[in-house]
C-alpha cells in the first residue's frame, strides 16, 4: 500500500505535536504555581504602576507648591520694599527666601546686572535662552541641566519710579525624580523577590492542597478484580473531588456488574455442559455394567449421539454469540426474499407441526438486503420455539410486512401463557429459559433448549442493524423482527 503525501504530512505533524510538551502534561502543582506566580507578578506590576503614577502627581504638586510659594514670597518682599533704592539696598532679603533649601534658587537682576546671583548654571541658562524666553508668571519652563531638571519662572517687577527688576525662581525637581527611580528599583527587586516567595509558598500550599488526590490514588491502588465491590472512601474526599470519586465509584460498580455477568456466564456454561455430559457418562456406565447385545449397544450409541449433538449445538451457538459480541462476524449483504425463506423454514418444521396437530400460517412477503444464512437461522430459532412452546392443535402465525422506507417487520406468534414485559425481555439473555420451558422439556424432550436461541436471534438482528422485541397480549406471544430500510453505506 502506498501512502499519500497528505497522510504522511498529517502523521509527521502529529508526531511533532506529540513530542512538544503540551500544557496539559505539566504537573498540576507546576501549573498552579505558575498561575499563582503570574497572578502575583501581574498584581505587583499593576501596584507598581499605580504607586508610581500616584507618587509622580504628588511630587509634582509639591514642586508646584514650592515654586508658587517662593514666587509669592519674592513678590511679597518686592512689593514691601517698593522702591528701586530699597530693593537695591535689601536685595539680600530676596536672596534669603531660599536659604536652607539647596534645591531652590532665586535670582534678581536689573538689566544685565545681578542683584542676587543664583548658581552659575541658572545664570548660564538665562543667558543662553535669553531673558524674554523664560516663561513669565504664572507659567514656568522645564530645563535640563546636565543630569538635573529644573523648573524656572520669571517675574517682572516694575517699581513706582518705572524701573524694571526681574526675579527668577528655580526648583530643582530631579531629587524627586531620583527618589522615584530608586523607589521603582526597589519595587522591581521587591517584585522579583515577592514572585519567588509567592511561588515557593504556592508550591507548599499546592502540595498540601493536592494531598487528597494522592489519597485517592492510594485508595485506587487497593482496587483489584475481587475487591471491585469496595468503593473509594468518599467521606474523606474534599468537596471538589466528590464528583470524581463518585464517577470512579460508579465505574467500579459497572465493572463489577460486568465481572459478575462474566462469572455468571461461565458458571452457566459449566452448568449447561454438565447435564449432557452426566447423561453421556451415565448411559455409557450403564451400558458397560454388563454384557449387552449388539442392538442394545446400538441403541446406547444412538442415545449418546443425541447428547453429543446437543453439546455440539450448544458449543457452536456459544461460539456464534462470542464472535458476534467481538464483532468478528461480517454479514453478507444479498437480496433475501423473506416470504420464500419463511415458507421454506416452515416446510422444514412440517413433520414436527403435524405431530403436534399444529399448523403454520405464513402471510405477506417482502425483500431485504441481508445475510441469507443468518436470516434463516433467526427464523428457524423462532419457529422451533413456537412449535415447541405452542399448545397442541394451535396455529402459529408468521406475518411479513413491508414498512415505510424499505423497513420490514416479521412477526412470529403463537398462543402462550401471558408473560410480564420484564419476563419477556429476560428471555433474550443467554441461558435464560421461561417457566414454560421445563414443561415443554418434560412433554416433548426436544433436543433443543439451552436457552441460547433468542440471544442468537437478537445478535443476528443487531448485526443487521435491526432489533427483536417480544410482546404478550390476548393469550398469544409475538416475537417481532425489525429490519431497517436501506442504509447509507
Ligand atoms: N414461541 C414461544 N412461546 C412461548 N414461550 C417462548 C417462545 N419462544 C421462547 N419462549 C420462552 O423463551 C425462553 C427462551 O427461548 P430460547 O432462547 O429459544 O431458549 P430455549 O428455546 O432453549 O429454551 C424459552 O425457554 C421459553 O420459555
Ligand atoms: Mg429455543
Amino acid at each position: 500500500m502506498t501512502r499519500s503525501p497528505a497522510a504522511g504530512g498529517a502523521s509527521a505533524a502529529r508526531s511533532l505535536r506529540e513530542r512538544l510538551p503540551r500544557p496539559s502534561r505539566l504537573s498540576l502543582a507546576a501549573r498552579l504555581v505558575l498561575l499563582f506566580a503570574v497572578g502575583t507578578s501581574l498584581l505587583l506590576v499593576a501596584l507598581g504602576i499605580g504607586l508610581t503614577l500616584l507618587l509622580r502627581t504628588q511630587l509634582e504638586a509639591r514642586d508646584r507648591e514650592e515654586i508658587d510659594g517662593k514666587t509669592e514670597a519674592a513678590l511679597f518682599a518686592l512689593r514691601e520694599l517698593g522702591s528701586a533704592e530699597r530693593i537695591e539696598a535689601s536685595a539680600a532679603r530676596i536672596g534669603n527666601i531660599t536659604v536652607g533649601h539647596p534645591h531652590l534658587q532665586v535670582g534678581l537682576r536689573e538689566g544685565r546686572r545681578w542683584l542676587v546671583r543664583p548658581m552659575e548654571e541658572i545664570v548660564a541658562l538665562v543667558d543662553a535662552h535669553g531673558n524674554d524666553n523664560i516663561p513669565h508668571l504664572p507659567r514656568y519652563g522645564r530645563y535640563q541641566l546636565d543630569h538635573d531638571i529644573w523648573w524656572l519662572r520669571r517675574i517682572d517687577f516694575v517699581t513706582a519710579d518705572e524701573r524694571t527688576f526681574v526675579a527668577y525662581i528655580g526648583v530643582h525637581v530631579s531629587p524627586a525624580q531620583h527618589l522615584m527611580e530608586r523607589l521603582l528599583g526597589s519595587l522591581l527587586v521587591a517584585g522579583v523577590l515577592g514572585v519567588m516567595a509567592s511561588a515557593l509558598i504556592g508550591w507548599f500550599i499546592v502540595r498540601r492542597g493536592l494531598a487528597p488526590l494522592q489519597n485517592i490514588a492510594r485508595e485506587a491502588e487497593r482496587v483489584t478484580a475481587d475487591r471491585l465491590g469496595e468503593p473509594l472512601r468518599l467521606e474523606d474526599a474534599p468537596e471538589e473531588l466528590r464528583g470524581l470519586v463518585g464517577s470512579i465509584n460508579r465505574m467500579l460498580e459497572r465493572l463489577q456488574a460486568s465481572f459478575r455477568a462474566l462469572e455468571e456466564f461461565s458458571a452457566d456454561i459449566a452448568h449447561e455442559l454438565r447435564t449432557p455430559l452426566n447423561n453421556l457418562m451415565l448411559q455409557t456406565q450403564v451400558s458397560l455394567s454388563r454384557e449387552r447385545t449388539a442392538p442394545e449397544y446400538q441403541e446406547a450409541l444412538h442415545s449418546n449421539l443425541q447428547e453429543l449433538e446437543q453439546l455440539q449445538r450448544m458449543v457452536s451457538d456459544m461460539l456464534f454469540l462470542a464472535r458476534a459480541d467481538r464483532g468478528m462476524l461480517a454479514i453478507r449483504r444479498e437480496p433475501v426474499d423473506l416470504g420464500a425463506e419463511a415458507a421454506s423454514v416452515a416446510e422444514f418444521f412440517e413433520p414436527a407441526v403435524a405431530e403436534h396437530g399444529q399448523r403454520i400460517v405464513v402471510r405477506g412477503a417482502a425483500g431485504i438486503e441481508g445475510d441469507r444464512g443468518m436470516v434463516r437461522r433467526a427464523l428457524t430459532n423462532l419457529l422451533s420455539n413456537a412449535v415447541r412452546y405452542a399448545p397442541h392443535g394451535t396455529a402459529i402465525h408468521v406475518e411479513i410486512r413491508a414498512e415505510r422506507r424499505g423497513a420490514v417487520t416479521v412477526e412470529v406468534s403463537n398462543p402462550a401463557e401471558p408473560m410480564s414485559p420484564e419476563e419477556l425481555s429476560r428471555l433474550f439473555s443467554r441461558f435464560a429459559r421461561g417457566s414454560n420451558a421445563a414443561a415443554a422439556h418434560a412433554a416433548k424432550r426436544s433436543a433443543d433448549g439451552a436457552g441460547l436461541g433468542l440471544s442468537i436471534v437478537a445478535s443476528i438482528m443487531r448485526l443487521h442493524g435491526g432489533d427483536v422485541q417480544a410482546e404478550s397480549a390476548s393469550g398469544r406471544v409475538c416475537f417481532r423482527l425489525r429490519f431497517p430500510g436501506a442504509q447509507p453505506d
